[in-house]
């Protein structure tokens, strides 16, 4: 090699490395977001927000127990959360979490991802969800106590997006004329509780079933406003659709139906579920849609179903026995997807204008709101308060995580595109490398008796800019210019 090829070639690699370092610089902490008329914004910067999201339970809701959750595991975050930023996704949405585990590790490593929860409150275990059939029995001191373990553990995560209060409470005839009463019930007990005991009052949604005898009457009912329960107001309302499937437009779809049904709601909409899979494989053409001129006038963005292949088919992944990991084809179709939306580049349509109190009213299409409830309750716990620890966000450092498992491609070949974290968000600017956390030195533990070969690095070349394929086409090219 000349002298000349040896100059070239360190180029090449200093040209790298700065397209590698602009991807790391950092910014100090991530910004909550709020709700303002009918966007979600930056807290800091006033700029909307569009979720560009992701359903996340491996396992299932019901795999949540006294020792694990999907937010209780350094290692299963920090396999997952570097596939999420592959994705391109800005927020997970996880169904269940058990509030008596620690979730530090995980927020933290999801904040500083720029990822931001979606949590719903509720788990499938006794006396922590409402039953639809019978809420006046599941809706007990036990129940909220729950509840509010969770909002308040999760409320001091500058991450933490929102809370749902409900899935699908609402479903059928039954649940319509059983339910409704309760699920605004929860909404303004948990607002009151957030006022005096959480340090940040977090959105309240309400996930809707994908039923359109319900879902608009529903959302109407859950933001109206009553003056003798005026905590009792949804912050934004989540449909789960799988109307969108296989080639569609907005027509056909009837996506065009979604958008005139929410037009004139006063809050946030957002798809808290998509992604048909009746036609296979799924090449999620909706996200198109969701992120079209026409959809961003209502919708602020959705969350795909889901992570983890489950026996209902919507995986983008398959978790192997070892906690190993298969790439499924519908991992790179969602990823093309999400990394094809700049958000940077999207236009805003939705009004950003309060739009004031809609006064409740006596009947809803539908829905029996006029039941009789035990509307004391909760009172006790929001006086009182309850006990549990209280989020924190964690200094980890990056360089002692190793993922010891191997992420495979469909075909069982080993996947070459592994770049690891890439730090968005650097949450301790000050104390920078000091600090270790418990948690960490606990996965390290456990893991480094394993092999490290997958060490991580907190590089990434997904979705480079324009910018950084300039550096690295001409450093090629001065390199083969100068070779001949
Ligand atoms: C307002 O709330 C009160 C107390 O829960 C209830 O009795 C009344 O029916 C509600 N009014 C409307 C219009 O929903
Ligand atoms: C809330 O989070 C902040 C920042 O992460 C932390 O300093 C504080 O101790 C937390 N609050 C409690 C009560 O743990």
């Amino acid at each position: 090699m000349t002298i000349y090829t040896k100059v070239i070639l360190n180029l090449l690699l200093l040209s790298l490395k700065l397209v590698a370092t602009s991807e790391l610089e950092s910014k100090p902490g991530i910004s909550s977001i709020e709700v303002k008329g009918k966007q979600f914004i930056n807290s800091q910067t006033g700029e909307p927000f569009l979720i560009k999201g992701l359903a996340y339970q491996p396992g299932g809701s019901a795999d949540v127990n006294e020792d694990q959750d999907p937010l209780s595991e350094p290692t299963i975050c920090s396999r997952d959360i570097p596939l999420f930023q592959q994705l391109g996704v800005n927020t997970i949405r996880v169904y269940s979490i058990n509030p008596d585990l620690n979730h530090d590790y995980c927020m933290s490593l999801l904040a500083m991802a720029g990822i931001y929860l979606i949590l719903d409150v509720n788990s499938p275990l006794p006396n922590q969800h409402l039953n639809r059939y019978e809420p006046w029995k599941s809706y007990n001191p036990f129940y909220m106590e729950h509840v509010f373990k969770v909002v308040k553990q999760f409320s001091n995560y500058s991450n933490t997006l929102a809370f749902f209060a409900g899935n699908e409470v609402v479903n059928d005839f039954k649940s319509s004329q059983l339910s409704p009463r309760y699920v605004k019930q929860l909404i303004g007990d948990i607002k009151m509780f957030s006022d005096k005991h959480c340090p940040r009052t977090i959105p309240i949604g309400y996930s809707a079933a994908d039923d359109l005898n319900y879902r608009v009457s529903l959302s109407n009912y859950l933001a109206c406003y009553n003056d003798s329960t005026p905590m009792q107001i949804v912050d934004f309302y989540g449909v789960n659709s799988y109307q969108w499937c296989g080639q569609q437009t907005l027509k056909t779809s009837g996506y065009d139906l979604l958008i005139d049904a929410y037009k004139d709601y006063s809050r946030p909409v957002i798809l808290s579920e998509f992604g048909c899979n009746k036609v296979l494989p799924r090449k999620f053409g909706e996200i198109e849609g969701i992120f079209s001129q026409e959809m961003l006038k209502v919708f602020s963005g959705g969350l795909a179903y889901e992570y983890s292949q489950e026996s209902n088919n919507y995986g983008l992944v398959e978790i192997l026995d070892e906690g190993d990991i298969k790439l499924l084809s519908d991992f790179h179709e969602l990823k093309n997807q999400y990394c094809s939306i700049d958000l940077a580049n999207v236009k805003v349509e939705i009004s950003k204008d309060d739009m004031g109190d809609v006064p409740c009213v006596d009947q809803y299409k539908n829905l029996n709101v006029n039941m009789e409830i035990a509307e004391e309750l909760s009172k006790d716990l929001i006086e009182d308060g309850v006990e549990v620890e209280v989020g924190k966000h964690i200094a980890i450092n990056l360089n002692k995580i190793h993922i010891n498992e191997a992420i495979y491609n469909a075909d069982g070949t080993p996947w070459k595109d592994n770049t690891g974290l890439k730090v968005v968000y650097d949450l301790f600017p000050q104390t920078k490398e000091k600090t270790v956390s418990k948690h960490d030195e606990k996965g390290k533990e456990r893991k480094e008796t394993t092999d490290s070969k997958k060490k991580n690095t907190a590089t990434s070349i997904k979705c480079l800019s324009i910018y950084d394929w300039v550096v690295i086409i001409s450093a090629i090219t001065l390199l083969v210019i100068t070779m001949f």
